[in-house]
């Protein structure tokens, strides 16, 4: 669907549930006994990636659209699937079920898109192999496909290098395969759902600091799950509304979790009208709905602890920042390389094929905002975040904006383009 400039952007709309917390849901209840049952489930293509891989391995899940019942079997509950498991483009599948299956008495292999085979998965094998699993690159390339299982773990530190939750995850999962405490460190934090929501199920785990720390075999017990709806998914319309003229947005049911919420502070930063309203706690995490109005933004630096708040934000935010005067700085953001495309590249292609003034670093880019955009073809290299990004870029870009693919966008939010049509059509 082309996107033209848009006259104003009005209206109340809920965004699709959260990704972390919906894998997770679905991860934490097929080891659990019992039953769990989730709402407001993210019906995306990573998420189904996610329930046809514990499918696989024997387990009953029910889903009918954003409602999900999962017929747990316990931590010792799976059976070895007949096939490989396909993670399809999913990063959180491949990396937090194999914290799972390498803590499992069978061996399993799994794979996925042609995306998730350039991903880097050493830094789970690393953890993992301490642990005392086996696991291996099957093309000894550090990347999927992969094989793991069949040995009993050991409880480790492991000091990452990265702050990345789904490093953090992998090794915590595994760590419920193994006697005594399994704990890891993180340079930065990063988002804490794990942690937040295995302790709802039963374990007993604990964060301290930069260090999230794990007692094995615990009994886990199926749960009941409101999922919230997802920030990441939230961000594009939290820009459209600072961007566009005439703008007043109300995003009701927002996961604001600290460790997420770091675009609410940069919108700030830059001087974005953005209101939280109605705060709350559901299933243990802050939601609040989340109201933007028509903005002048300047540019600020997004640098340091910040950056794991709002990694997956930061094509967006380099949208916002080509719509602010003045120069916007980011740093320490080199996982933008490592994500479903490399995003410092892809974002700076595409940014500066609409006019802006964008030069990219090793660990970010530069952006000198404020020159008029004009409407492109986007080459989306299929990332999802590429799509929806550039698709409020052209909200503010003279001309017409298109896509090489819009279908992308089903991994996170197959409704994006409709939901964002029924605000600018108003
Ligand atoms: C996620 C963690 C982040 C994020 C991804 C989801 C998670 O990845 O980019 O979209 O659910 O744990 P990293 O752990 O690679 O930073």
């Amino acid at each position: 669907m082309p996107i033209n400039k848009a006259k104003s952007l009005k209206g109340e709309i809920t965004v699709p549930g959260d990704k972390s917390i919906s894998h997770r849901g679905v991860m934490f209840g097929a080891i659990s006994d019992g039953i769990t049952e989730l709402t407001g489930f993210l019906d995306g293509a990573d998420c189904r990636s996610t329930i046809g891989c514990f499918r696989a391995m024997g387990i009953d899940i029910k889903q009918d659209a954003d409602h999900v019942i999962i017929h747990g079997k316990g931590l010792n509950g799976l059976s070895a699937s007949s096939e490989m498991l396909d993670v399809g483009n999913s990063g959180t599948t491949t990396r937090l079920i194999s914290g799972i299956l390498a803590g499992q008495s069978f061996i399993s292999t799994l794979n996925g898109d042609e995306s998730i085979q350039k991903r880097p998965m050493d830094r789970i094998i690393t953890p993992l192999s301490q642990m005392g699993a086996h696991i291996r690159s099957l093309r000894e390339n550090g990347c999927a496909p992969l094989e793991m299982g069949g040995t009993q773990l050991k409880a480790i530190h492991y000091d990452s290098p990265v702050a990345s939750a789904q490093v953090k995850s992998c090794v915590l999962l595994a760590g419920l395969y193994a006697d005594g405490i399994t704990s890891v460190t993180e340079p930065v934090a990063s988002r804490n759902h794990t942690e937040l929501m295995l302790s709802g199920f039963g374990a007993d785990i604990k964060s301290e600091g930069l260090t999230a720390s794990i007692v094995g075999r615990p009994n886990l017990v199926g749960q009941k799950i409101e999922v919230p709806g997802d920030i990441s998914s939230a961000a594009y319309f939290i820009v459209a509304g600072l961007i566009c003229p005439n703008a007043d947005l109300l995003i009701k049911n927002v996961n604001t979790n600290p460790t997420r919420a770091g675009i609410i502070k940069i919108a700030k930063d830059m001087g974005g009208n953005i209101e939280l309203l109605n705060e709350r706690v559901v299933s243990g995490e802050p939601v609040a709905d989340i109201q933007v109005r028509t903005s002048e933004l300047h540019g600020c630096e997004v640098s340091g602890e910040i950056i794991p708040t709002l990694i997956d934000e930061l094509p967006v935010i380099a949208v916002m920042a080509a719509c602010a005067s003045g120069t916007t700085t980011i740093k320490d953001a080199a996982e933008l390389k490592v994500k479903e495309s490399d995003r410092i590249a892809t974002v700076t292609e595409n940014l500066s094929n609409m006019g802006c003034d964008i030069t990219p670093t090793d660990d970010g880019m530069i952006i000198n905002g404020g020159k008029e955009l004009h409407g492109t073809t986007v080459n989306t290299y299929l990332d999802h975040r590429i799509a929806m990004s550039f698709a409020i870029a052209g909200l503010v870009a003279n001309g017409e904006t298109t896509f090489d693919n819009e279908a992308c966008c089903c991994i996170s939010y197959p409704d994006f383009f409709k939901t964002l049509n029924n605000l600018t059509n108003k």
